[in-house]
């Protein structure tokens, strides 16, 4: 299969009008969003839904989220709307905050992969929301990565994983946020069981108590059985090894050194990801800049692009880890789990 790519920053109409004759016929789009891309489907049709597993290569347990262009389009897709939804959503809708609650039966099995429960966003971006328009259906849609892979924020991030595999790429530009969307639980009390962009602390301030999954800096236990299905999966991994070192700035910086010479002494191909505060430390040593340690906004944009970027040149990522708090979270969440949880700590 020949793999279209249409550029919607000019070709908005035509572009999300042929994605939309795709999925209408139950296709597959992958089309831009303010977080990272989607892969994208009619979500009201399990056969068409299924492709995405097929092409992504993801576990058939992990279910997905449906992406609406108005916020009245929930109201067939939930069995009832749950508290504290009309808040949140007249707050952070359009946006990148997804919300959990008891599903119809409207909603295919290979949506919600047979839990009772369905995952609903409405995207703030203009060519998402356009696709959904025109398609005329809610859009069931993953991120557009192999199941495993650092998740994509350019259009080229989507090629590189799914060339041939699907006809059409929308490409947007640069995804705003670069992590995936906050994943709230309102099925019982709630629960942040992802991190992103719109914070616990957000939420908290307008529907008082959330809780956090443990499973968000821990790997989750094998006989704890997972809120969130994604959870589980190795996830957002390069091929490099990488690993993150956490503690002030300069003790940081000086053990990221330390394990640089160690593996270019052993031939490893080595790139330290850094912020604004530790470069002058890596003189003369392979590093990129994700940007201020205290703007963790501009480290997520950065990160996924990175992983993907560095696996190319080095065997082994070294990254410095920041503070858990507001959206360090989501950072924290993503690296971590690149990371495979190997954290070394210099506190
Ligand atoms: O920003 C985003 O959310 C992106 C863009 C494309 O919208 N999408 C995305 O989808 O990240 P995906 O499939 O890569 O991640 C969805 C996460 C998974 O961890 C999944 O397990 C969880 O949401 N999820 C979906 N439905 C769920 C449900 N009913 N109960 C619990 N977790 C659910
Ligand atoms: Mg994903």
């Amino acid at each position: 299969m020949k793999t279209e790519v249409i550029h919607t920053k000019i070709h908005v109409e035509a572009g999300t009008k042929r994605g939309a004759e795709i999925i209408k016929k139950g296709g597959l789009v992958a089309f831009p969003t303010e977080t990272v891309y989607g892969l994208g489907a009619n979500g009201l049709n399990g056969w068409a839904v299924a492709e995405i597993f097929a092409a992504k290569g993801r576990p058939a347990d992990n279910p997905l989220i449906l992406h609406v262009s108005r916020k009245s389009d929930v109201k067939p897709l939930w069995l009832r709307k749950p508290r504290h939804a009309d808040i949140l959503m007249d707050t952070f809708w359009p946006g990148p905050l997804t919300l959990i609650a008891p599903c119809s039966d409207l909603v295919p099995d290979e949506v919600t992969a047979g839990l009772d429960t369905v995952a609903i966003r409405m995207p703030a971006d203009k060519t998402a929301r356009l696709l959904i328009q025109k398609s005329g259906v809610p859009i069931a849609a993953p991120s557009a990565n192999l199941s495993g892979r650092p998740s994509p924020t350019r259009a080229q991030d989507v090629l590189a994983d799914l060339d041939g595999k699907i006809p059409l790429i929308l490409d947007g530009g640069p995804c705003r946020y670069g992590v995936e969307s906050t994943v709230l639980s309102l099925a019982g009390a709630p629960t942040i069981l992802r991190p992103g962009a719109v914070t616990r602390e957000m939420i908290g301030a307008l529907i008082g108590e959330v809780r956090v999954s443990d499973s968000i800096l821990a790997p989750l236990q094998e006989d704890v059985p997972a809120a969130s299905p994604g959870m589980k999966y190795k996830h957002y991994a390069p091929d490099a090894q990488v690993i993150c070192v956490r503690g002030a700035p300069r003790a940081a910086a000086k053990k990221i050194n330390e394990l640089y010479r160690n593996a270019e002494r052993e031939r490893i191909a080595c790139k330290i990801f850094a912020t604004e505060q530790t470069k002058m430390f890596y003189n003369g040593k392979k590093y990129v800049i994700l940007g201020d340690r205290n703007h963790s906004e501009t480290l997520c944009a950065n990160l996924f692009s990175a992983l993907r970027d560095s696996d190319v040149q080095a065997d082994l990522i070294l990254a410095e880890g920041i503070e858990t708090g507001d959206y360090g979270l989501a950072y924290m969440n993503r690296l971590l789990r690149a990371a495979g949880f190997q954290v070394i700590d210099v506190t």
